[in-house]
């Protein structure tokens, strides 16, 4: 007998005389002659109630093991229900208890903290919160890929194992099969990373932007979406060692275009969770960011904002806020002045260009000025950043005084220099954070929370 997943019985628009539900019991009240049990199987939100009549052959043997947390199997008919808040109800012709579940299982009742439940992550996904934080997590996945494919852009899969360090900012994980206690030495007394099994010092990549603009430098529009690891020691909210990163990259675009990329893509996934995942989205409305719906809709709704670093450095300044890191033309923006943007100046998603050439990687376009690269930082409020990109350096010899000037390694860079060399054109791209777009579009606070298995410092359990 084919299966019934719960939100198709919820979803029906007539009664039906067979439907067969299997899935995971959340409660059961037990009245005298017959029990409400509700089955959720993950594939909506919502659970659909279950009455099992104490007429039923098995019902004294089988309805007392039906605890919170079993898996059960019910064969009966979708009849419209009497209780309120629900259109249909089963009223069960078989009910089987196929996995027990006794008084240990954790989520027994609500109101765990979001900690304890990172503990069990292997039990997690079954509550509500996170049933509901993965499902949106896989339809975004898809919008994303229906983003780029239908504006004609080529999936790409960049290498996971890499010998460059895109972003230069040393936060690689090390590849390697070498014995740490007895690693092969050269003359000079160093690691001999000759011997080891790629023959060179490998690592896990931090973007896979750098292999995306070889094959944008061919198939024209072309994006990757894969894992990216980054050994960053900082145990904030907003970053993972182990996190997902989606990289456009065009061919004959400049950073104006980028841009208007990135706004569209960031509205497009916002429409398209508000569309598909409504009443997931309608949960974390109520239970975790009570601002949620309305924010979502005024990013549809408002065109975002766009501001130069210079411009924002001035904007900062005249805050009359007292910042904990200074504000001065040439740092960072960190944190605070990110959010102070985004949250209370522009109070709607901004885009910040044209950073300090100092700040940023190799691979950025010089600007006409020599002081700036034509960078671009896509902030939101309440996260900060969520997408980074940049128009890229096409002139070799621009190319090469930045490489020289960070102190890397022309050879390294052969096949990235050819690039420039055979057929140059302008190009650009960006990287959005998925989990950082995730916790956008849900209002959950924490990256821990909408990643399965988080990898942080000190964090890689299953
Ligand atoms: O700004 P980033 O470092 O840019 C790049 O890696 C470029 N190569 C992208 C490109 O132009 N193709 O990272 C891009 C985005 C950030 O805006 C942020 O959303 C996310 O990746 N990100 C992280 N997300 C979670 N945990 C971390 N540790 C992250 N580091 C960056
Ligand atoms: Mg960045």
């Amino acid at each position: 007998m084919s299966r019934t997943l719960v939100k198709d019985a919820l979803n029906a628009t007539a009664p039906l005389d067979v439907v067969f539900l299997q899935g995971w019991v959340r409660t059961r009240r037990d009245a005298k002659a017959f029990s409400f049990v509700e089955v959720n199987d993950g594939s909506c939100l919502k659970g659909i109630q279950v009455i099992a009549n104490a007429t039923l052959l098995n019902y004294e043997t089988e309805i007392a093991r039906a605890h919170t947390g079993a898996s059960i199997e019910v064969r009966g008919k979708l009849v419209p229900s009497q209780g309120q808040g629900q259109k249909w109800e089963v009223v069960a012709d078989t009910f089987k208890v196929i996995g027990e579940a006794d008084a240990t299982y954790p989520l027994q009742k609500k109101g765990h903290t979001l900690e304890f439940l990172r503990e069990i992550a292997h039990l997690r996904p079954r509550s509500n919160l996170f049933g509901a934080v993965f499902r949106v997590r896989s339809r975004l996945a898809f919008a994303i890929h229906e983003f780029f494919q239908s504006r004609g852009f080529c999936h790409i899969h960049t290498p996971i194992i890499t010998a460059n360090d895109c972003e230069g900012a040393g936060e690689l994980f090390r590849v390697t099969t070498l014995d740490p206690s007895h690693p092969p030495m050269t003359e000079e007394g160093d690691v001999d990373f000759k011997r080891d099994f790629f023959a060179k010092k490998s690592y896990l990549t931090v973007s896979g932007q750098l292999e995306g603009e070889i094959f944008a430098c061919a198939l024209s529009n072309i994006y990757t979406f894969g894992p990216t690891f980054r050994a960053e020691n900082s145990n904030t909210s907003r970053h993972a060692a182990e996190f997902w990163m989606v990289e456009p990259e065009m061919a004959f675009c400049d950073l104006q275009g980028d841009m208007t990329l990135a706004e569209e893509f960031v509205q497009h996934l916002i429409r398209d969770a508000k569309q598909h995942c409504a009443d997931d989205l309608e949960f974390f409305g109520k239970f975790v960011d009570k601002e949620l719906i309305a924010r979502l809709d005024f990013v549809l709704e408002r065109p975002f904002q766009r501001c130069s670093y210079t411009e924002a450095i001035a904007i900062l300044e005249q805050s009359g806020k007292a910042w904990e890191h200074p504000v001065q033309w040439g740092e960072n923006l960190q944190s605070e002045h990110e959010r102070f943007l985004a949250e209370e100046h522009f109070k709607c998603p901004v885009t910040v260009y044209n950073y300090p050439r100092t700040l940023k990687p190799f691979y950025m376009r010089v600007n006409d000025d020599g002081k700036t690269v034509a960078a671009m930082d896509l902030l939101v409020p309440g996260i900060g950043e969520i997408i980074g990109g940049s128009q890229r350096e096409e002139r070799l010899d621009r190319l090469d005084a930045r490489i020289d000037e960070l102190g890397l390694s022309k050879h390294d860079y052969a096949w990235y220099r050819d690039l420039r060399r055979y057929g140059t054109t302008p190009h650009a791209g960006f990287g959005l954070g998925f989990e950082r777009a995730i916790l956008y579009a849900t209002g959950i606070d924490n990256i821990r929370d909408v990643i399965p298995f988080p990898r942080a410092p000190r964090q890689a359990e299953f």
